[in-house]
């Protein structure tokens, strides 16, 4: 009998043992296609991550929206997978749509503009709130990928000429509001569903930046970029805090460097990135068009006013912070 018992506990240790060897898998999951800098960029993220931690934690990308991204991708984290998304800063605004305010449209001139504002306490008490009550950790919402703009097969120039146009934009009221008020037809749907959209009529064009444009070969299907740049395409990464709990004070150190590491990595590469696609893009014949940028400015104005669920007085405390950014800057 005490044979027996010595057994079976040996057992439970070594099992013990085993489990804990293993790696805590982690599913990075995003709609950039391999060949998009920031799916680059997260790459590297992942190799460090694996490699620092000796084997406790295994990140895995997916990218190309193969699995859950957006709204979808958010829920897998409010549900405590594990599990990162890396998506647009428009899906934490579902669940504190104050960060709607802070990404509106015609907000910032430079990206500097808004990694100064992301520094402020306005945004940090955003980033408390979301994790206490939602359980989303922000770990960076810094990922930028250019200004966006718009690519269509026509030239547009005032909102005028945004009349009838089906364009496609993320699954989020801040995208449709800021479309519909620059004279479009907003259409919602995933990223990776526009290449055959516009194929097949379904849309008229995307809107989306120069990193978007080349780095997803749109240029194949609209040849001409209206330079609107009416909202920063910028991507948050988040995590579910119930999977960063269970992780050792080494692993959330190594999660959050590697990290850091990427977005410096990405930021460097699409600032030099975006001259050169330019040229790129206009030698597959795309054509680049100014636009009346005062009349966009103009009718975006009445997006900020479409937000009942937006925390009374916030966009004044925004501009009152890119105030003090611009001047000092
Ligand atoms: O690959 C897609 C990415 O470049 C842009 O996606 O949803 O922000 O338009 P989205």
């Amino acid at each position: 009998l005490l044979t027996l018992a010595a057994c079976s506990n040996d057992k439970k240790e070594s099992g013990k043992a085993s489990a804990a060897a293993e790696p805590k898998v982690i599913k990075i999951s995003t709609k950039f296609v391999d060949d998009e800098q920031t799916a680059i960029s997260l790459k590297k993220v992942v190799k460090e991550v694996n490699e620092k931690s000796g084997g406790s934690l295994e990140l895995q990308l997916f990218t190309s929206g193969v699995l859950p991204i957006g709204k979808d991708g958010m829920e897998q984290i409010v549900a405590g997978s594990d599990w990162i998304l890396v998506d647009g800063v428009n899906f934490l605004g579902d669940y504190v749509p104050d960060y709607n305010a802070i990404t509106g449209p015609f907000l910032y001139s430079s990206f500097d503009e808004y990694f100064a504002m992301t520094q402020t306490d306005l945004v940090k008490e955003m980033n408390q709130k979301i994790e206490e009550e939602n359980g989303i950790k922000v770990l960076s919402l810094d990922w930028v990928f250019g200004f966006r703009s718009m690519m269509t097969n026509k030239p547009i120039k005032t909102p005028a000429d945004m009349e009838g146009l089906n364009i496609r934009v993320p699954t989020s009221q801040l995208y449709t509001y800021t479309i519909e008020a620059m004279g479009g037809n907003p259409v919602a749907m995933p990223y990776p569903d526009t290449y055959a959209a516009i194929q097949q009529g379904v849309i008229d064009g995307v809107e989306g930046s120069i990193m978007t444009y080349y780095g997803t070969q749109q240029y194949e299907n609209v040849k001409e970029y209206s330079l609107t740049n009416h909202l920063l395409g910028v991507s948050a990464v988040s995590i579910s805090t119930k999977l960063w709990d269970k992780l050792t004070e080494t692993e959330k150190t190594i999660l959050v460097d590697a990290f850091e590491m990427g977005r410096e990595d990405n930021l460097k590469e699409t600032l030099a990135a975006e001259g050169e696609f330019i040229d790129l893009l206009k030698a597959e014949g795309v054509v680049f068009n100014e636009v009346d940028s005062e009349a966009f400015l103009k009718a975006a104005a009445p997006v900020y006013t479409r937000f009942p669920q937006w925390t009374p007085g916030i966009y004044e405390r925004i501009l009152t912070e890119l105030e003090k950014i611009k001047a000092a800057q």
